[in-house]
């Protein structure tokens, strides 16, 4: 167990800060966003908050200051700055996998001491990314080639989860910043299709693949790997020596990537310190590196870093990640809020908040707290959202006038980015307009007799009339950089942390996506060869059945 939290001894909802929360819920009843501003028009003002490059305005939640008070309190008395400073100190945190949770030392300067069992391990990490940088330069400029001497013209990381949505996510954010001639691709899913497409036009010569597993033996990762060997080898004439210039591996396990026929020395090692959602910016984003450029790279790793340091000394009336996750928690728990919706207003980060799923629902999707007894409180929400104004057009009327309530956050860009013609960034205005006044729809709403001062039919004031009272956040940044992609999901990642403090679970686990793993071990050889599986419940044994029929065995 760890020493690391006094939230074990009071079940959180036993606390007094929770029952004065709830009491405060009660008498605030059915306010309303509109009487908040109304009588205190100075919150857009003092409910906002700049930490580097970003500006959070939380105005338009429905707290008050003694809602944020009594959340404070919350946090103090669950002990997440002590379970924060116990993470930062290296403390093995994950209890349920004995390990530290250090995805900060990747960022960490490289005179900083980070010890994991008395070893310092920030040497490590930047040796680690002196080797990628070198890698990776050796990649751009065409020192490195493929077996038959032509420069990398496509890179495909194959991996999957946190091996995968991470870089996924940050390329496309990044793609401005990116060496344009190299073709980037992440492969991640077990249908044969994701790689074939990955693999169209591409030119086996200067075709290099990152395999990135933590484990190295994730069978989707593992099998598209061994496929897309074959399909090199195949290419150029059943060569195994050619694997060496046309594939190296990222992982904690060198026994399993030598097995594999990967020469160690093509790889490029983390830690079982790091967890799989939290290690884009370890070796994991190699593919990212190749694209973007070790300066870019760390140019990110900077935005990671002050963010890191922000959360690390902060007071907690000014913390962002703090205050982000209380106010998860208060609409979670006395709000019912089921979902969280993350909106960003940028093309370039229509992968964001895929990769936010697994850094949430994979932390936080836990109903066992620490100390192993069932929750009786909501812990993490369904994180959601695509990227504005596409969103508009699909989703955002339930979000305006549904039954339920749906938190969000919005997040938009002052500049569009530098590559874009006048014209095309003369449409940003258009964009940044459509967020703003999302916000501002979802909080105040248009009120029954509003729409009827606008000569409107009485029988359609009720279908035309919005409630309101729709809590978001707004994060406005200038532009979309590296330092920012950084600080932004070192926003979350911290945000996530604060939660699951809290909430008194294990936010670095993740028995839960085990059972699943090892079911389709044990149906697979069914599908194959027809071979008797026990223990198939009578539903799955008939699809099984079905499935069989129509693939002709
Ligand atoms: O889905 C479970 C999981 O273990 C994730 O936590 C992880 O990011 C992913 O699988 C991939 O694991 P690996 O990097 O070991 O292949």
């Amino acid at each position: 167990m760890p020493e690391t939290t006094p939230a074990e001894s009071t079940r959180l909802d036993q606390r007094a800060e929770w029952n004065a929360l709830a009491e405060h819920r009660e008498k605030l009843g059915d306010t309303h966003l509109r009487d908040l501003f109304a009588a205190d028009p100075g919150r857009a003002g003092r409910y906002g908050l700049r930490v580097g490059d970003l500006h959070l305005d939380y105005s338009k939640n429905i707290v008050t200051d003694e809602t944020l008070r009594l959340l404070r309190e919350l946090a103090t008395s669950t002990g997440v700055t002590e379970l924060r400073d116990a993470m930062f100190r290296g403390d093995k945190i994950n209890f349920t996998e004995h390990r530290a949770v250090l995805h900060t030392a990747l960022r960490a300067p490289r005179d900083a001491v980070i010890e994991v069992d008395g070893h310092n391990v920030v040497p490590d990490v930047h040796a680690v990314l002196d080797r990628m940088s070198d890698f990776a330069e050796r990649v751009r400029s065409g020192a490195w080639t493929g077996h038959t001497g032509k420069r990398i013209t496509r890179v495909v990381n194959i991996g999957i989860g946190g091996s995968d949505l991470g870089p996924a996510m940050a390329y496309e954010a990044l793609l401005p910043f990116t060496a344009r001639a190299t073709d980037v691709r992440f492969v991640s899913n077990v249908d044969g299709s994701d790689l074939h497409e990955a693999l169209r036009g591409a030119d086996p010569e200067q075709t290099l693949f990152i395999i990135a597993s933590k484990t190295f033996t994730t069978i989707e990762t593992i099998t598209n790997a061994t496929s897309a060997r074959t399909w090199l080898l195949d290419a150029l004439g059943g060569d195994a020596s050619a694997v060496a210039k046309h594939f190296v591996a990222v992982s904690t396990n060198a026994e399993k990537v030598a097995e594999f026929g990967i020469d160690t020395a093509n790889m490029f090692e983390f830690w079982d310190w790091v967890g799989g959602r939290y290690s884009y910016d370890s070796a994991i984003g190699l593919s990212l590196m190749v694209a973007i450029g070790p300066d870019r790279f760390r140019e990110m790793l900077d935005g990671f870093r002050l963010m890191d340091e922000h959360f690390r000394t902060a007071p907690i009336e000014a913390n962002a990640p703090l205050l982000l996750g209380l106010l998860g928690i208060w609409y979670g728990a006395f709000f019912d809020a089921q979902s969280h919706a993350v909106l960003p207003y940028s093309h370039y980060l229509s992968r964001f908040t895929a990769y936010l799923q697994q850094l949430d629902m994979e932390s936080n999707g836990k109903a066992t707290d620490r100390s192993g007894r069932p929750v009786s409180w909501q812990t993490g929400p369904v994180v959601w959202g695509t990227p504005g104004t596409n969103g508009q057009h699909a989703y955002y009327q339930l979000l305006h006038q549904g039954t339920k309530m749906v938190p969000a956050d919005l997040i938009g860009f002052a500049r569009p980015s530098a590559e874009l013609s006048p014209e095309l960034a003369a449409q940003h205005d258009l964009l940044m307009s459509n967020l703003f006044a999302q916000g501002q729809a979802l909080a105040f709403g248009k009120t029954a007799e509003e729409v009827a001062a606008e000569g409107v039919a009485a029988e359609l004031v009720p279908h035309r009339t919005f409630h309101g009272n729709r809590p978001t956040t707004t994060i406005l940044v200038s532009e979309l950089t590296p330092s920012v992609l950084g600080q932004l999901i070192a926003l979350y990642e911290h945000k996530v942390f604060v939660q699951g403090a809290v909430w008194g679970i294990n936010s670095f686990d993740q028995w839960g996506v085990e059972l699943g793993k090892m079911l389709a071990k044990r149906v697979e050889p069914a599908l194959t060869d027809g071979a008797e599986v026990s223990g198939l419940d009578a539903s799955t044994a008939d699809l099984v059945a079905r499935y069989r029929e129509l693939r002709g065995r």
